[in-house]
């Protein structure tokens, strides 16, 4: 009698799941880290538009459209983030195990959160990318207006001012996201991301 499992219809073939041959992609994750302001979504938006161009189909994740559903019933204390970020990891493993590529982009401050996603993602899937943008340029660009709230004290626990920020132990990639034209910093993280590409 054929074992019942709920993964039947996802078999794998030669390693890859029937969906990513569907897709003609292998799915992975992401995964940009950096302080607020750094430039996180305004390059994940950037990306995805890029892959998709490529005909790469690809879901972003961000803070904004994160909190304000499926996590709004999280806050910004230590404990709250990690558990953001776990919820997130789980949700990105099932939108890769189909095939997708997946675009995340949280503060993600500590190692400690960044290796549990990369725990629960797994090693080989989890391209972390360190959107490093320093703190006066993020304090200057104060998009939101939470940095001059944060140093009014009108905000808590605000990463950078009164939250640390952790620097990444050991990031897939670095960019320094410093000047308005960012179209030679996604083309380098399309060429680490998906080496395959053939650029002129
Ligand atoms: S975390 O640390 O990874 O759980 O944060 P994340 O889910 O990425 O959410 C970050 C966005 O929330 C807004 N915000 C704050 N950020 C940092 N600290 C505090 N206290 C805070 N309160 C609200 C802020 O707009 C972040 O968006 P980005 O796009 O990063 O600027
Ligand atoms: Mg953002």
């Amino acid at each position: 009698m054929m074992e019942k499992n709920i993964y039947t219809t996802f078999d794998k073939i030669k390693g890859r799941s029937a969906k990513e041959i569907y897709l003609k992609q292998q799915g992975k994750v992401i995964w940009l880290t950096g302080l607020s302001g750094s430039g996180k979504t305004t390059l994940a938006s950037a990306l995805e538009k890029r892959l998709f161009e490529l005909n790469y189909f690809c879901q972003i994740l961000d803070g904004d459209n994160v909190r304000s559903g499926i996590n709004k019933n999280l806050k910004f204390t230590e404990e709250d983030r990690l558990e953001n970020i776990r919820r997130i990891a789980e949700v990105s493993k099932l939108f890769m195990n189909c095939g997708i590529i997946l675009i995340c982009s949280f503060i993600s401050p500590t190692n400690e959160m960044r290796h549990m996603a990369r725990e629960i993602i797994g090693e080989d899937d989890f391209l972390e990318v360190f959107v490093n943008t320093p703190l006066e340029v993020c304090e200057q660009r104060d998009p939101k207006g939470l940095y001059k709230k944060a140093r009014a004290g009108e905000i808590k626990n605000f990463t950078g001012i009164s939250s640390p920020f952790e620097l990444p132990d050991n990031p897939f990639l670095e960019v320094v996201n410093t000047s308005p034209d960012i179209s030679e910093t996604v083309t380098e993280m399309l060429k680490a991301i998906i080496p395959e590409i053939k650029f002129d």
